[in-house]
């Protein structure tokens, strides 16, 4: 079973062309949708959707989007039996403003940032085989105990992962991620995410600075695809993204997360790992929302064999 510990909230996505908003004005734009948000919660969806056992640990209010945000791990096969209603807080929510090159993010907190380690029974993580979490910078409840947390699952066997998302606070933890980073067999952040954790211009000088004790690194570099670093050897891998046009971009970060964790655990390595990450990845962009397409390994198979590289 994989546990996926993490926030939980609503997208509003409004998609077009033009969807920057001018103050004192009125635009149509093309396209609005409800979807479920959170880069743990898609990420979960996306393990259930390749087949895996999940369960989500979270935090949602009492209220409508809660239900929904349960309604959607459900459907998906996401297990919600550890997810806390909490009647004090509102659920979170994302309004996104999506282009098909890139989208801006408004984001209410509500319970996003509620997930503590009391929401984390010692029994569920005995049982994990492998431990996940999203959105480091919002789930500040969480922030000082992940490295007991990973010490402790992978004391008896299991792996760990975890993706860091864009820090609102612009701090960005770098000695605090830095030091996860020894406990954690598949650290998955964008190329943006990494150059601001270290605080440099490019990802050459990036591997310098990574913790020598350091296990897989896996960077996502939208349209250019990924770069794999592995701790061992210090050897770099990149692999070119598939020729597609996204239609929606949400999400395909998560979506790599969990064709990182499940190729992982199917035993890929290299080139073979981030070939179906990126296809992962590729085939969330091609709907709108973060879980609007959720990928069977059968159908990252068919895509990877039917499209090219960049
Ligand atoms: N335009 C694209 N064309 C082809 N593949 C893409 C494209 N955008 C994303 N991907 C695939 O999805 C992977 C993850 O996307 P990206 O690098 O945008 O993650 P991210 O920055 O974490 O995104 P987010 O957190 O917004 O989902 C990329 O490494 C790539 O393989
Ligand atoms: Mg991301």
């Amino acid at each position: 079973m994989i546990v996926v510990i993490g926030e939980l909230n609503v997208d509003l996505i409004v998609s077009g062309t033009d969807v920057m908003p001018e103050w004192n004005r009125e635009k149509l734009v093309d396209s609005f949708a409800l979807a479920l948000g959170s880069s743990s919660a898609i990420t979960a969806c996306a393990l259930a959707g390749l087949g895996c056992e999940v369960q989500m640990v979270s935090v949602v209010g009492a209220d409508q989007f809660g239900d929904y945000c349960l309604e959607q791990l459900r459907s998906k096969g996401v297990q919600t039996d550890y997810i806390t209603r909490n009647p004090n807080l509102q659920t979170g929510v994302t309004l996104s403003l999506s282009t098909p090159k890139d989208r801006g993010l408004l984001t209410y907190m509500g319970s996003i940032n509620a997930v503590a380690p009391e929401h984390l029974p010692a029994e569920l993580l005995a049982q994990a085989r492998h431990v996940h979490f999203g959105s480091f910078y919002l789930q500040d409840g969480m922030r000082e105990h992940w490295s007991g947390v990973f010490q402790a699952v992978r004391q008896h066997g299991a792996t760990t992962s975890f993706d860091t998302g864009w820090d609102v606070r612009n701090q960005w933890h770098r000695e605090q991620i830095h030091a996860l980073i020894a406990d954690t067999d598949l650290f998955i952040p964008s190329e943006d995410e990494l150059l601001h954790i270290y605080n440099v211009d490019s990802l050459e000088q990036v591997w310098g600075l990574l913790p020598d004790n350091r296990l897989g690194v896996a960077v996502k570099r939208g349209a250019r695809g990924a770069v794999w670093s592995s701790g061992p050897s210090k050897e770099l891998l990149a692999v070119n993204a598939f020729d597609i046009v996204p239609i929606d971009t949400t999400g395909a970060g998560d979506s790599f997360n969990a064709g990182i964790i499940y190729g992982y655990m199917a035993g890929m390595r290299d080139a073979e790992l981030l070939q179906f990450a990126n296809a992962c990845g590729a085939l969330a962009t091609l709907a709108i929302g973060g879980v609007g397409r959720v990928s069977s390994v059968q159908d990252v198979e068919l895509f990877r064999s039917t499209h090219a590289l960049r």
